[in-house]
């Protein structure tokens, strides 16, 4: 497949994301998100190639546990080879031993983790979007892939919503983990990010209280509203002020953004409005449709299906 050159229009792909990502250029992209299905199941994970292969060179080179910008990151077809080296390889196996639910999932998901991480700029942040079910077992995965001192926060996105579970506290939170390509370069400014009402704002300045205050990796913020204006009609659209905040902090005006689990398009959506540019990628014939209503009325946006 040719390569994607990122000086082109913003592109929304029609294609398994594992096809498509290796076309995509090393360190093109600002900002990561990924929204990936939640439990794909064994259907999912047989359908990806499972190709983590990290050999003895490449095991030294990251074995201290420095991870990202530090190993390397071979693509080539067939082979991926990690770049935290063995540290990885053996948490992966303790972990994935302990849960072979998680694995499948795991091996749907860290071939396309791989490819995220080549893609990222130096100064890129990954956000990855789960489950509180997998959440867990990826932190730890992704501590040893990307390496701990990337991580900078896990997000944990609130809302208050549908039925509630009587016999145990009701869920209503999704976790998103927040890493960087470098730690000591990544964009982020949070002088760009909307504020929030303070929860108390008779015991802060009237001045204070008119700014409203920066958000906290708490975000409450309620779900794509079944009749509001924003709904796309695809099941799980997630709210253009979830993704805004991170599109705010993380990237500046002109920056590149890939959502490669794209859905409803809302990374994109989200993207085109603060002016950044955008790559998305999804292999459901009905997201591509939503997409193409979402931005019939967006100018320059191309839709590419796989060859
Ligand atoms: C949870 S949804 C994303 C929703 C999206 N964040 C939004 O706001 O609409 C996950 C998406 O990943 C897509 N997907 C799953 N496996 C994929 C694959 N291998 N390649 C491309 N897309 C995939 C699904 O079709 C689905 O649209």
């Amino acid at each position: 497949m040719t390569r994607v050159a990122l000086d082109g229009p913003d592109r929304i792909i029609h294609a398994d994301n594992l096809e498509v990502l290796p076309s995509l250029p090393d360190g093109a992209f600002t900002l990561v998100y990924l929204d990936p299905p939640f439990n794909t199941g064994r259907s999912q994970a047989r359908r990806s190639t499972r190709h983590v292969r990290v050999d003895e060179t490449d095991a030294s080179a990251g074995a201290s546990g420095t991870g990202g910008g530090t190993g390397s990151t071979g693509t080539g077809a067939g082979t991926i080879t990690g770049f935290a080296g063995k540290r990885y390889e053996r948490i992966r196996g303790d972990l994935l031993r302990y849960d072979d639910r998680f694995d499948d999932y795991w091996a749907f998901l860290e071939p396309r983790l791989l490819h995220a991480w080549r893609l990222l700029a130096d100064d890129g942040t990954l956000y990855l979007h789960l489950d509180y079910r997998e959440a867990h077992y990826a932190k730890v995965l992704l501590d040893a892939l990307f390496g701990r001192e990337c991580f900078l926060n896990e997000i944990i996105w609130a809302y208050d919503y549908g039925a509630k579970a009587k016999r145990r506290w009701p869920t209503k939170h999704d976790t998103v983990l927040v890493y960087v390509k470098d730690p000591d370069r990544y964009w982020f400014d949070s002088s760009a990010v909307d504020r929030e009402p303070y929860m108390a704002p008779g015991l802060v300045t009237p001045e204070k209280a008119e700014l409203g205050k920066l958000p906290t990796d708490v975000w409450w913020h309620t779900i794509v509203s079944p009749t509001g204006r924003e709904k796309t009609g695809y099941p799980t659209q997630k709210p253009v002020g979830i993704l805004r905040r991170m599109v705010q902090a993380s990237t500046r005006e002109g920056d590149w953004v890939l959502d490669f689990f794209a859905g409803s398009g809302t990374t994109g959506a989200v993207a085109a409005t603060l002016g950044r540019r955008f790559v998305l990628v999804d292999e459901n014939a009905e997201a591509i449709e939503v997409m193409r209503r979402r931005f019939a009325e967006i100018s320059g946006v191309e839709f590419v299906a796989a060859e």
